[in-house]
């Protein structure tokens, strides 16, 4: 059984999303705790974009209640989530990539326009990278570097919770490392995370807990290093090619 985890941040309960007759996720229920850093992890198809997509309000909620900071905000829409503190970098990164490295940042300060330079060099102090390159068409950049924007911009709006769809999605093993690690230093910095990977191990090395999913439903919650040693439970819901580290990843 996973710890109680007190106070919490995120909890999302009984949670159902619905595409037509398909139903892309069931019966939901989580908690995400003040300056936790909880993976989601499950095979293709799972319900983890569904779930992040559903809190940051950019898919139907078709049951269910979820509740940021104590405000339900299920009915809300997705600016009015923004601005109540969450931040979602979407699977495949969603940047612009015929705009410029900054312009993309910028786009991610739009409700916190006032302290959009004070953000702006926290980024870049974050991401030294993003302002050597900050003229640069955003489309030029590397993959992992497109990730770092795409973190980068997320934080622009000032994030109490910050979610990550699968953030090391065709990356190299070692920047997949360097990209969970600063998730990881976040973290460390106070930041809740919500971060949700096909890759298993290399998510759950970094996280403090994690849900699994299947086939739209949590199946399996605890530590993330208790399902760490519980490899027969884990390879049972996540086969062996997601407890493998990321050896078949593209550079
Ligand atoms: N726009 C959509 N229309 C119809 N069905 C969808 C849509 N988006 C997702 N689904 C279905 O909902 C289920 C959950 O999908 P979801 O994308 O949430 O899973 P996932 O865990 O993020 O998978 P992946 O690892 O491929 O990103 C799947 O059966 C998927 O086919
Ligand atoms: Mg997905």
């Amino acid at each position: 059984m996973a710890p109680e985890v007190t106070p919490a941040l995120l909890d999302v309960d009984g949670l159902f999303v619905r595409y037509g007759i398909l139903i892309g996720l069931r019966d939901a229920s989580l908690t995400v705790g003040k300056g936790e850093f909880v993976a989601l992890v499950g095979a293709n198809g799972a319900g983890k974009s569904s779930l992040l997509s559903a809190v940051a309000g950019l898919v139907g909620r078709s049951e269910g209640r979820i509740t940021f900071d104590g405000q339900d905000i299920t009915r809300r829409r997705t600016d009015e989530i923004v601005r109540a503190g969450i931040s979602l970098c979407p699977e495949g990164r969603g940047i612009l990539p015929r705009m410029s490295v900054r312009e993309n940042l910028l786009l991610g300060a739009y409700h916190q326009r006032a302290q959009a330079a004070r953000n702006l060099e926290r980024v870049h102090t974050l991401f030294p990278i993003l302002h050597e390159r900050h003229g640069q068409m955003a489309g030029t950049l590397s993959g992992g570097q497109q990730q770092m924007l795409s973190i980068g911009r997320a934080l622009m709006s000032e994030p109490r919770l910050l979610m990550l769809d699968e953030p090391s999605l065709g990356l190299a093993p070692i920047v997949v490392h360097e990209i969970l690690e600063t998730v990881a230093a976040l973290a460390k910095d106070g930041m809740t995370i919500l971060l949700s990977e096909e890759s298993a191990k290399k998510a759950l090395e970094f996280a403090d807990r994690a849900y699994v999913l299947e086939t739209g439903n949590i199946v399996l919650e605890d530590t993330a290093s208790a399902l760490l040693g519980n490899e027969a439970l884990t390879a049972a819901y996540l086969g062996r090619s997601h407890l493998a580290s990321h050896d078949s990843a593209e550079a």
